[in-house]
C-alpha cells in the first residue's frame, strides 16, 4: 500500500523513508577528495551526510539554501543529490576555497574527484555569495526555498581566553558585528538567531523545512543545552518543532578527554543536534 502513496516530499520509497526516521545517526563515511581544502575550516560538515539530510527533505531539483555555507559542505551535498543550492558566507576565505573546489573537481559517478585526472565529469553546480546572512536572505523572494539546511556557528564568546578554551572551533575574525560565532554573549546570539530565523521562515516555501546542526555546549562549569534553547526561540518565531536526531560522527570523534576525573561529573559532548523544523 506504502507504494501507492504520492510522495509530498522526497523521492525515497517508504523503507527508506522510514530508515531516516530514527533519532540515533551514526555515521562513518571516509574522507572525500575535496577534504584537503574542506579541512582548512575547522567545523565544515561532510558533504555525504548533508547529502542525506538533503536527500530526505527535497526532491530531485530542487533549490537548497545554507545561510552559513562556510566552505560548502551543504552546496557539496546538494551536488551529490541533484538538487540546486545557494549559499551565504560571511568570510571571504571560505568563499575562496568553495570556489577553488568548484574550479579543479567535478563529480564523476555521485563521487568529486580531480578535474585534472579526469577525461568527463559534471561541473560542481551550487552558488556561493559572500557576505551576511541576515542582509543577503532579505533579497530573496518570500516562498521560494525548498529547504534551508544548515549548520550555524555556536561557540559563544565568552572573552577570547572562555572562547578558545571552551569551544573546538575558533571562528574570529574582522567582521565582529555580523559573525554569528563572535556573539558577546548567549542573548546575543539568541536574538541574532531570531532575527535569521525570521527571514528563513519567510523565504520558504510552506510545508516545508529548515534543519539547523547546532552542538550543545559545557561552559562555566555548566551544561549548556544549545539545541534546546535555539529550539525554543525557532518555536516562538512560528516554527514547528518536529524532532532532533543525535548525530555521531565516528569519523571525527576525539578521544575521551578525562575531565575532573574522580571529582565532579563533566560530560564529553561527541554528538550534535541535527534540529528539524516546518514552517506550517
Ligand atoms: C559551522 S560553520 C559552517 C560550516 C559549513 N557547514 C561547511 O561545511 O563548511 C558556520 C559558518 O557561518 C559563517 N557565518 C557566521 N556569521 C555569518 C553571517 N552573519 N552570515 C553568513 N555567514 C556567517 C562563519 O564564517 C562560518 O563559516
Amino acid at each position: 500500500m506504502a507504494g501507492k502513496i504520492k510522495n509530498r516530499l522526497n523521492d525515497l520509497d517508504g523503507r527508506e523513508w522510514l530508515y531516516w526516521t530514527d533519532t540515533l545517526y551514526i555515521t562513518s563515511y571516509p574522507l572525500d577528495a575535496t577534504h584537503s581544502l574542506r579541512k582548512q575550516h575547522g567545523a565544515m560538515k561532510p558533504p555525504e551526510v548533508m547529502a542525506e539530510i538533503i536527500r530526505f527533505f527535497t526532491k530531485k531539483n530542487e533549490l537548497v539554501l545554507d545561510p552559513f555555507a562556510g566552505v560548502g559542505g551543504t552546496l557539496l551535498g546538494a551536488a551529490l543529490e541533484g538538487r540546486r543550492s545557494l549559499g551565504f558566507e560571511l568570510n571571504p576565505k571560505w568563499v575562496d576555497i568553495y570556489h577553488a573546489i568548484q574550479r579543479d573537481y567535478v563529480l564523476v559517478d555521485k563521487v568529486f574527484r580531480r578535474r585534472d585526472l579526469e577525461t568527463k565529469g559534471e561541473e560542481i553546480s551550487g552558488e556561493m555569495i559572500e557576505g551576511d546572512c541576515l542582509k543577503l536572505l532579505k533579497d530573496l523572494p518570500q516562498d521560494s526555498i525548498h529547504a534551508v539546511i544548515t549548520d550555524p556557528p555556536y561557540g559563544i564568546n565568552h572573552g577570547a581566553k572562555g572562547f578558545n578554551k571552551e569551544t573546538n572551533f575558533n571562528m574570529q575574525s574582522k567582521w565582529q558585528e555580523d559573525d554569528l560565532g563572535q556573539a558577546p554573549n548567549l542573548n546575543v546570539f539568541l536574538s541574532r538567531i531570531k532575527n535569521i530565523g525570521k527571514e528563513i521562515k519567510r523565504v520558504l516555501l510552506p510545508g516545508r523545512y529548515l534543519v539547523m546542526i547546532i552542538g550543545d555546549r559545557y561552559q562555566n562549569g555548566e551544561y549548556v543545552p544549545m539545541g534546546f534553547l535555539v529550539s525554543e526561540v525557532l518555536r516562538e518565531i512560528g516554527f514547528k518543532f518536529k524532532g532532533v536526531k543525535i548525530w555521531s560522527n565516528k569519523a571525527t570523534r576525539r578521544r575521551l578527554k578525562p575531565y575532573a576525573v574522580k571529582s565532579v561529573f563533566v560530560p564529553n559532548i561527541t554528538h550534535q543536534n541535527i534540529l528539524i523544523f516546518r514552517k506550517e
